[in-house]
């Protein structure tokens, strides 16, 4: 389509009258029950590819950022309204705040996209289904708006979806700002009420403020339910995930807006989303230890568990609640002050953090225990082993330096003592 129709935003348009024709509209192209396509694919599942529209060449079924706010040179707040309309409803009582949590309005569209809100599509035209679910004329209902990560609401759709942008989280700027000292509304960290306070710093404490945003996703804790989910009877001495792997990150603007928000003078203001939130770059070659299929044959279902072990870049089979790692301050494997989390190899978990201070994985001599000298011995006695102590795929390949460095040379030995 040409650029001319996109170009007419200056005429004044009436969305009441748009909106009434788009209603009858509905109403005369009749109702179909098959379900809207999916637009995006999670990241779990094998990429499925709708199959492509052959007129018009534009895919109207999936909104791209780039094309908006690049090419269009579009601000995130000329179609996103904080706070959207509905605030109020997303999250009952104490739990509210005001949100970005709902799609934007046709009027951020109309101005370029009145032909293909009037196309001739059944049952619907198609670009209404990147914010409808059915898009019929009997069903209206939007999909559950990706920002309300903590809201789960039965009656509402959530799209499974990649998202194109990551979140620019400072972690330097936050390490002694959070606190833990205002309690949460509910056990569900449905809302984090956090607030600024100047947390005393204790050595070898972690900092008060990680668990806020970060808690153990499904611990075990005193539940005799080791597994996430049935291994089978001849598991022995095989690799299951087990719960308490994983720790979860924030899905929503609850942990960031008590204290970037429009009153609180701390910037960014929750309508700046483009400070938080930047297009992502292609990390497309980002080397991951994980294995889809294992997932899979294991029957993990969890969509928050997928997405976290297939972000996994280290340690694909680290367990935050194994053995002594709880007992151990979180700074100790992750140096937050040097995290971009824009540039992800900057979070990489070194592996010289496995000797933690007593040495445990990591000793001077295979007989001191260390778990990596006894894989790299293996290693080098049959480069067919495969290392499954902290890896999912990493083990088959060939050890890299960084292993052989990290374990400490013997001091001088001392003859006598
Ligand atoms: C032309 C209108 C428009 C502009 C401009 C726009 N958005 Fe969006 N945005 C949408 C629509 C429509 C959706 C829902 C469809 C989708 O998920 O892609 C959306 C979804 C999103 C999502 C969830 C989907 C994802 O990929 O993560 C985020 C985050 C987001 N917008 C942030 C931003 C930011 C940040 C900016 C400014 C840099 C911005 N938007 C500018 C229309 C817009
Ligand atoms: C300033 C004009 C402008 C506005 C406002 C605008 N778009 Fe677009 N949009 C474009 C242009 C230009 C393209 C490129 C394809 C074309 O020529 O149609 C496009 C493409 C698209 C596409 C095809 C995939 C892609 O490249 O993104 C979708 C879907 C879309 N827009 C949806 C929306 C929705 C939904 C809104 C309102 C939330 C919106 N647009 C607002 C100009 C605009
Ligand atoms: C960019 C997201 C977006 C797109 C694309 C979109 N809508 Fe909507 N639609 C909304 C939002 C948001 C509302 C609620 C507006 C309000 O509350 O004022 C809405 C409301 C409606 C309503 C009123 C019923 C209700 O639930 O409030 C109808 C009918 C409707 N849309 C039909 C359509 C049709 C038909 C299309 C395609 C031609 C379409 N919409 C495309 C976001 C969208
Ligand atoms: C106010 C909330 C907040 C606090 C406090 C916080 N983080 Fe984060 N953390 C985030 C966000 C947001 C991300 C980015 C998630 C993403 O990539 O979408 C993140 C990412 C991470 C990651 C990388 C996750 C990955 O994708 O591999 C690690 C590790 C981490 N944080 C550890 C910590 C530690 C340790 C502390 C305490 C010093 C801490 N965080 C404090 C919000 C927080
Ligand atoms: C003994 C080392 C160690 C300690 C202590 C530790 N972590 Fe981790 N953490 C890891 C490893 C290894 C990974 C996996 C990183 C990867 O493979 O990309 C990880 C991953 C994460 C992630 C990403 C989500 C996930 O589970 O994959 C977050 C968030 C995180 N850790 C937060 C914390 C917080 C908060 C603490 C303290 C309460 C903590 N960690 C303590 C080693 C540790
Ligand atoms: C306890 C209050 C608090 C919470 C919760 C909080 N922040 Fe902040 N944030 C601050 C303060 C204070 C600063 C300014 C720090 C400075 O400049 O040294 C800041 C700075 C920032 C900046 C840097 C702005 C700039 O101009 O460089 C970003 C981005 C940011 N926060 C994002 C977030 C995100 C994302 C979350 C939620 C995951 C979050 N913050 C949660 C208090 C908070
Ligand atoms: C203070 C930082 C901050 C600001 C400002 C902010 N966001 Fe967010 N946003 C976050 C964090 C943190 C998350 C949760 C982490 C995540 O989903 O990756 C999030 C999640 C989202 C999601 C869910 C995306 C996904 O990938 O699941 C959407 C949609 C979204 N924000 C839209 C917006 C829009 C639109 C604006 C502006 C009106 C905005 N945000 C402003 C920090 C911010
Ligand atoms: C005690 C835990 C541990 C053991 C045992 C271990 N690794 Fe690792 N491995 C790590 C950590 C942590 C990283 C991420 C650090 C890094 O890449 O710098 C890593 C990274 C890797 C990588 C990825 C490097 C890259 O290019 O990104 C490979 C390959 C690898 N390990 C192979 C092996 C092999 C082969 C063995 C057996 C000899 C082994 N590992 C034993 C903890 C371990």
């Amino acid at each position: 389509m040409g650029r001319e129709q996109i170009r007419n935003r200056k005429s004044g348009f009436h969305y009441y009258v748009v909106f009434a024709a788009l209603l009858l509209l509905c109403f005369v192209t009749g109702e179909s029950s098959s379900a809207s396509p999916q637009r995006r694919v999670s990241r779990a599942s094998p990429q499925k590819k709708l199959p492509a529209p052959k007129t018009p060449r534009v895919d109207y079924l999936r909104f791209s950022h780039p094309t908006h706010v690049e090419q269009e040179k579009l601000a995130c707040d000329s179609c996103h309204k904080v706070p959207s309309k509905n605030w109020k409803e997303v999250r009952a009582g104490n739990a509210a705040f005001p949100d970005v949590s709902d799609f934007p309005e046709h009027s951020s569209c109309l101005n370029c996209h009145r032909q293909q809100f009037f196309a001739r599509e059944r049952p619907a035209p198609l670009i209404c289904a990147n914010c409808h679910v059915k898009n019929s004329p009997r069903d209206t209902s939007r999909y559950l708006f990706p920002s309300l990560g903590d809201v789960s609401d039965p009656a509402k759709q959530r799209r499974e979806f990649v998202s194109e942008f990551a979140v620019a989280f400072p972690h330097d700027k936050h390490i002694d700002v959070v606190g833990l000292n205002t309690p949460r509304t509910d056990d569900n960290a449905r809302a984090l009420f956090v607030n600024v306070s100047f947390q005393e710093k204790k050595k070898d404490a972690t900092p008060a403020s990680c668990p806020v945003c970060h808690q153990t996703y499904q611990p075990q804790g005193n539940s005799s339910e080791e597994f996430v989910t049935k291994p089978p009877n001849s598991i022995g001495d095989n690799f299951w995930l087990k719960r308490g792997t994983f720790k979860t990150i924030p899905n929503s603007h609850a942990a960031c807006f008590t204290c970037h928000n429009a009153d609180s003078g701390i910037a960014p203001e929750p309508k700046d989303c483009n400070v938080c939130h930047k297009l992502r770059t292609a990390d497309a070659n980002l080397k991951v230890d994980f294995d889809p299929k294992l997932a899979n044959d294991m029957g993990i279902k969890d969509a928050a568990i997928v997405a976290r072990w297939s972000r996994r870049m280290s340690a694909g089979a680290f367990r935050h609640e194994g053995g002594e790692h709880p007992d151990l301050n979180c700074l100790s494997c992750h140096n937050v002050a040097t995290f971009n989390v824009l540039d992800v190899k900057t979070l990489k978990v070194p592996v010289r953090s496995c000797g933690g201070a007593e040495g445990c994985h990591v000793t001077a001599t295979t007989d001191d225990g260390g778990i990596l000298n006894f894989e790299i011995d293996q290693k080098k006695k049959d480069p067919a082993f495969v290392c499954t102590k902290c890896h999912i795929v990493f083990g088959k390949e060939a050890v890299p330096e960084n292993h052989q460095a990290a374990i400490p040379t013997l001091p001088a030995k001392k003859t006598d003592d």
